[in-house]
């Protein structure tokens, strides 16, 4: 598969020209990158107006993911979840204002975006869990949702695979959705690379209508490059629209070096992608099978990732903590778990670093307790409270008081208490769980 972005911006680099454009650097070498970080000169296409390299690049992209249009992101997932919540309210056909059913676990972008655009949230809760990174859904209780609602939503949005790398029931959630006439959305930030396992896991090929992927989380790219993926069974103008929706969320300033990344890897995922990923896919699930042996207790979850749940007696945190003395440093880590990340760019030595970072008697260790998710009530609405004046306060002084901004913890970046909740007592051990110490309330 070719690389026309990368060609341009090498031969541009060659010709040794006078720069009197943006950036400041000039292609001096700073950082060591800058040669390659240009702006919109001739030849160099337009992101948002893209009609010649950038666009080939993206045709690439859309036929290496089967979709009917996918366009680039230069400021990642977080982009696109507010493109995709714009091109969903395009689609809006009620008299109310327009409600979007999403999973509880939603990232903060999330969040943003529908504080900016307006939106009602119907939530949807776990049924189950241990941790606020995850949220399983049953075609049972969607139905259900949508069924009682009084308007269609204009989209069900859920995130899969989740922080932990838990994968939700993808096509009977999609057949949920058109049953009832609304689009299904996806944040697979974290499974970019699922379109390369045989067969495709990937959310778009299982029956989402739109969906967002951060190349970078998974892919060989530079931070910051994603993918909006616009599906076949989409509203047809949601392809057509694609850029508006980018833009109105994008600086005009997009990074050519993580277009470069994005581009050169169209070439990279044509070849011998597949088969790369296949052997680590076998390197991690050893990995774990020995883990296992060693006592320690691994979830099933998508097979890149490995997620290992705490004994009592031992946090995530404490354990990441012995980890990166053995210098491997993991994903995430909270009070129950450890998430460590692994791609074909991994070399051997650190599938061997890890199992001896891990090599320890955790038999030793008793079970967690689980951790209970608070469900707060709602004052005021997201926007109103995003858009109030606020005050950052100590956590044991938040009772009762209504939160402004999404209070996370980050990573995962998703929000214990969402704003315009009152922050109630099981709120606050939770902020306590994940070492939340001050937290942002609406101005009384
Ligand atoms: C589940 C999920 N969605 C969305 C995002 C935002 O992605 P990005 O960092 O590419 O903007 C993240 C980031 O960690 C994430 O974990």
């Amino acid at each position: 598969m070719n690389t026309p972005i990368a060609d341009f911006v090498r031969g541009y680099e060659k010709r040794n020209m006078t720069r009197l454009h943006m950036p400041g650097h000039k292609g001096q070498a700073i950082v060591g990158c800058e040669g390659f970080d240009i702006t919109e000169v001739a030849g160099a296409d337009s992101l948002y107006e893209a009609t010649g390299i950038i666009a080939e690049s993206e045709i690439n992209t859309t036929k290496l993911f089967g979709t009917a249009r996918t366009v680039y992101s230069t400021e990642g997932s977080s982009q696109c979840i507010r493109a995709m919540l714009y091109l969903a309210m395009t689609n809006h056909k009620g008299k109310e204002k327009p409600i979007v059913v999403a999973t509880r676990n939603a990232h903060k972008a999330f969040l943003y975006a529908v504080a900016m655009l307006d939106l009602e949230v119907e939530w949807i809760w776990p049924e189950e869990t241990g941790s606020l990174c995850s949220c399983t859904i049953t075609e049972k209780i969607l139905e259900d949702t949508l069924v009682n609602m009084k308007e269609r939503p204009i989209a069900v949005y859920v995130t899969s695979p989740d922080y932990l790398g838990g994968q939700l029931d993808i096509p009977s959630i999609a057949e949920v959705c058109h049953k009832n006439d609304t689009i299904l959305a996806v944040d697979n930030a974290h499974g970019a690379y699922l379109r390369f396992l045989s067969p495709s896991q990937h959310p778009m090929d299982l029956g989402a209508d739109i969906c967002c992927d951060s190349a970078h989380k998974t892919l060989p790219v530079l931070t910051g490059g994603a993918y909006l993926h616009i599906g076949k069974s989409a509203p047809k103008h949601f392809a057509q629209q694609a850029k508006q929706a980018m833009a109105l969320f994008g600086s005009t300033s997009p990074s050519y070096l993580i277009l470069i990344s994005l581009d050169i890897c169209n070439s990279y995922l044509s070849e011998k992608y597949s088969e790369l990923l296949l052997r680590t896919i076998q390197q991690v699930y050893e990995l774990k099978n020995n883990l296992r042996k060693m006592g320690w207790q691994i979830l099933d979850t998508e097979p890149l990732k490995m997620t290992v749940r705490m004994p009592k007696g031992l946090s995530g945190i404490q354990k990441a903590k012995m980890l990166r003395e053995a210098n491997v440093e993991c994903e995430y880590a909270d009070a129950e778990y450890i998430v460590c990340m692994f791609t074909p760019e991994n070399l051997e030595e650190d599938y061997e670093r890890t199992i001896h970072a891990f090599d320890e008697n955790c038999e030793l260790y008793e079970e967690q307790t689980e951790l209970q998710i608070s469900k707060c009530i709602r004052a005021i609405s997201i926007r109103e409270a995003m858009f109030s004046q606020q005050e950052t306060i100590p956590v044991e002084d938040a009772m009762g008081r209504i939160c402004g901004t999404p209070a996370v913890s980050c990573p995962p970046a998703i929000p214990i208490v969402i704003a315009g909740e009152v922050i109630d007592e099981d709120a606050i051990n939770v902020f306590e769980h994940y070492g939340i110490k001050s937290v942002d309330v609406v101005k009384e």
